[in-house]
């Protein structure tokens, strides 16, 4: 069941409590799975290929819908993809965030103040004209981060998000997110798998398979992964 309603002030905003999943019966993906994520927070979240990162994601997004347990989640809910191309639909950065915004009830000049406020919060303000196929891998994650600012989310959830970008251009966009979650008060949940990327957050997840085994200080769930890198080499 996905409770999707204000939750109470000075709590989490990203709960999850004992969910259960899977793609057929005989196979759970996610068993009691349970986080939770302080508002106003970003927080990561770790586990190897095929533990139910992304899964869990789009339960928390309520892209799918869990077999049991509960989700409480304040919304709006932005979701960032590994991918852009598979998220950017338009022809032009502010085409494409604007189009974000065709459900809410705006006026034309609400709406291009939305468009030019988002972008320039992802340092893209002078790209609104610019074709999404001439941009970075980088900077087309920025507009997709735009779309969920402009649409004024409260909590950004972000599936490795740095998976295809370079090392400079991924620093810079997990950098950028912190900044966007203290300065805003959004609540991020970023899944990754790269251990440099968790100094930017204030906490993390660990999942395997399918079940938050730890959670808390990312050095020292760092260090833990490192020793388990070790063991496995
Ligand atoms: N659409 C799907 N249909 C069937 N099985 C899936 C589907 N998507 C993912 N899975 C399986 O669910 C498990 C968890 O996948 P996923 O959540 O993508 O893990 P992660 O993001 O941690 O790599 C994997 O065993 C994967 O093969
Ligand atoms: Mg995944």
């Amino acid at each position: 069941m996905t409770i999707d309603a204000p939750m109470q002030e000075g709590l989490s905003a990203i709960q999850a409590i004992d969910l259960n999943f899977g793609w057929s019966e005989d196979k759970a993906i996610l068993h009691s799975c349970s986080l939770e994520v302080p508002k106003g927070e970003f927080w990561m979240l770790l586990g190897a290929n095929g533990s139910g990162k992304s899964t869990l994601l789009r339960l928390l997004a309520g892209l799918l819908q869990p077999t049991g347990g509960e989700i409480q989640i304040s919304s709006p809910v932005g979701f960032v993809f590994q991918n852009p191309d598979h998220q950017l639909v338009m022809p032009t950065v502010g085409a494409d965030v604007a189009f974000g915004l065709v459900q809410e009830a705006l006026s034309t000049a609400e709406i291009h103040q939305r468009v030019e406020e988002s972008l320039t919060a992802v340092s893209l303000g002078a790209f609104q004209r610019r074709p999404i196929y001439a941009l970075s891998g980088g900077q087309k994650q920025r507009v997709a981060i735009a779309g969920a600012i402009a649409r004024h989310c409260d909590v950004l959830l972000l599936d490795e998000p740095t998976a295809l970008l370079d090392p400079d251009s991924q620093l810079e966009l997990v950098a950028q997110v912190q900044t966007l979650v203290k300065k805003r008060g959004i609540t991020a949940l970023w899944v990754t798998h790269r251990l440099e990327e968790l100094e930017y957050c204030d906490g993390a997840f660990l999942l395997e398979a399918g079940k938050v085994v730890d959670k808390g200080d990312p050095e020292r769930l760092k260090q833990r992964l490192m020793q388990t890198e070790d063991v496995e080499d």
